[in-house]
Parts: C-alpha cells; sequence; structure tokens
C-alpha cells in the first residue's frame, strides 16, 4: 500500500513560520514522523511540498495509477482551490484532508474547505499528529475495503 502525503504552501517554512500557530516542528521532522508511522502501519509513504497550485494538481494526477490514497494539507489553498478540488474528485482515490492547526477555531475565512466534500474527512488542530491520524484513518478505511 502506498500513501503519498502533500504538504501545500508555505509548509516548507514549518518551524519557523509563526511558532505560537503552528509549534516548532520543522516540515523534516513531520516527514520523519510519518515515515516512522508508515513503517508500523506497513505501509509506503511518500511526502512533497510544493508552493504551487499547479504543481500540487500535477502531483494528484500522479497519483491516479501510483498511489492507494492521499493526505494533504493544502494550506492556504484549502480555503479556495477548486482546481485542486477538482483534481481529488478526478482521481477517485480516497483522500483525507489534515491541518495542524484547528481552521474552525482561526478566522473566519479559514473556516471554509473547499476541498473538504471530496474528501473521506478532515483532522484538524493536533498539530503533527493531525497527520498521522489522517495517515491511520486511510489505512483503516483501506483495509476496510479490501475486506468487503
Ligand atoms: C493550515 C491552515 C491554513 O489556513 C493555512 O493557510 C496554512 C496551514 C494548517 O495546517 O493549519 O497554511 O493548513
Amino acid at each position: 500500500m502506498r500513501i503519498k502525503v502533500i504538504h501545500g504552501p508555505n509548509l516548507n517554512l514549518l518551524g519557523l513560520r509563526e511558532p505560537d500557530i503552528y509549534g516548532s516542528v520543522t516540515l523534516d521532522d513531520v516527514n520523519s514522523h510519518l515515515l516512522e508511522e508508515g513503517k508500523k502501519l506497513n505501509v509506503e509513504v511518500i511526502t512533497t511540498q510544493s508552493n504551487s497550485e499547479g504543481e500540487i494538481v500535477d502531483s494528484l494526477h500522479e497519483s491516479r495509477t501510483k498511489e492507494d490514497g492521499i493526505v494533504i494539507n493544502a494550506g492556504a489553498l484549502t480555503h479556495y482551490s477548486i482546481s485542486i478540488r477538482d483534481a481529488i474528485s478526478a482521481i477517485a482515490l480516497p483522500c483525507v484532508e489534515v491541518h495542524l492547526s484547528n481552521i474552525h477555531a482561526r478566522e473566519t475565512f479559514r473556516h471554509r474547505s473547499v476541498i473538504a466534500s471530496v474528501c473521506l474527512g478532515q483532522i484538524s488542530g493536533f498539530s503533527v499528529n493531525s497527520y498521522v491520524l489522517g495517515l491511520v484513518a486511510i489505512v483503516h478505511h483501506l483495509g476496510e475495503v479490501a475486506c468487503e
């Protein structure tokens, strides 16, 4: 089983960026954590980050035939990118939306996610554990589908 974890814009600056909101954990820390969790869950985890909407759309398209599921933190694109929403819908892979911060407890413009309706679910507000929970959720989902 292969799961791709996609980090969107500005997440390359984790650890430096607004540490009061996002904490001191770096993107490398998040990724190593995910690789470790992947080993425990017996799944291959691939991680990628981009600041560009088009690159994220391309990455989702590439996953269509290569991966079994997606965990995505689309950053600010969560709130307005219809092309990312359409790409998730087009590839028809199970996808879990994650956020480090609780987007519903922040500014009103962050409360809306245009990708939520094409994802299995959303995990928001648990810092790096949001990603881990997202990974566990998708692995469980794929396991259940395989048993049907
Ligand atoms: C974020 C929340 C978004 O609103 C913000 O634009 C981000 C990070 C999070 O992980 O909490 O870049 O997705």
